[in-house]
């Protein structure tokens, strides 16, 4: 990561959190371009621009930033209709769709429950995230029950994957947040049909949720060497 890029993931980040109304309960993404988000949300909470927010955060990380910073938390079950939510993304393809790859930070699942509860999600991304085919730029994180993990490797690579066990650097298996396994399944020329791919993901027992997130962000803020951008679907 760049410094520039951290400047664009602050500067998408400021532009989103104007999307946050008073009074609403929202949903709160994972990862490096969600964090300033955080800091932002948490300082008009604090001056008081912002009141009778509540937030349910996608991860653990989310959860523990924002109990830090005093960002009310709520749970889906306790609320399970949100305004708005807002999160990072892998990859972002084109508009009109606006379909992405998220899960890198490992929270797709919990991320993608957020999203479809929320009335409106927005996507915060630096542009270098833009692509014109899903899978180019990211491999596609797919979320798996440890039991019997390595039986879907055949499986992923009949899809056209080159599929890879996400592991930690001494080596032992990432465990989710629900304590599930990742696989990255990249495709090298990239995924020319997205919504074949996801349906055939869904049906295979052992895979819990995939990254591909289509059709869902109504919104993305991109910011870059020019500037902010929204991109709406
Ligand atoms: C977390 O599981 C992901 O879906 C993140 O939203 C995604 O990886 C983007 O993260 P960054 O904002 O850190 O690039």
């Amino acid at each position: 990561m760049t410094a520039h890029t951290d400047e664009w993931k602050r500067a998408a980040a400021a532009r989103a959190v104007e999307f946050v109304t008073s009074g609403t309960a929202i949903g709160l993404g994972t990862g490096s371009t969600v964090r300033p988000l955080l800091d932002l949300l948490a300082e008009r909470l604090g001056d008081g621009r912002l009141t009778r927010v509540v937030a349910v955060p996608t991860s653990e990380d989310t959860g523990r930033r924002c109990r830090e910073l005093g960002i009310p938390l709520t749970t889906l079950d306790e609320t399970p209709e949100l305004a708005i939510a807002i999160d990072g993304a892998d990859e972002v393809g084109p508009p009109p769709r606006l379909d992405l790859i998220k899960g890198g930070g490992g929270a797709l699942l919990r991320e993608k429950l957020v999203a479809l509860a929320a009335r409106r999600f927005i996507v915060v991304a630096d542009e270098t995230k833009l692509v014109r085919r899903l899978g180019t730029r990211a491999a596609l994180p797919v979320e798996v029950v440890p039991f019997g993990w390595r039986r879907l490797v055949p499986f992923f690579e009949e899809l056209g994957a080159e599929p890879r066990l996400r592991r930690q650097p001494d080596g032992a298996p990432c465990v989710t947040d629900n304590g599930h396994y990742l696989v990255d399944c990249r495709f090298p020329r990239g995924i020319a049909d997205p919504a074949a791919l996801a349906r055939a993901l869904a049906r295979r027992t052992g895979v819990v949720e995939d990254g591909l997130f289509l059709r869902l962000a109504r919104l993305a803020v991109v910011a870059g060497p020019r500037g902010v951008r929204l991109l709406r679907r």
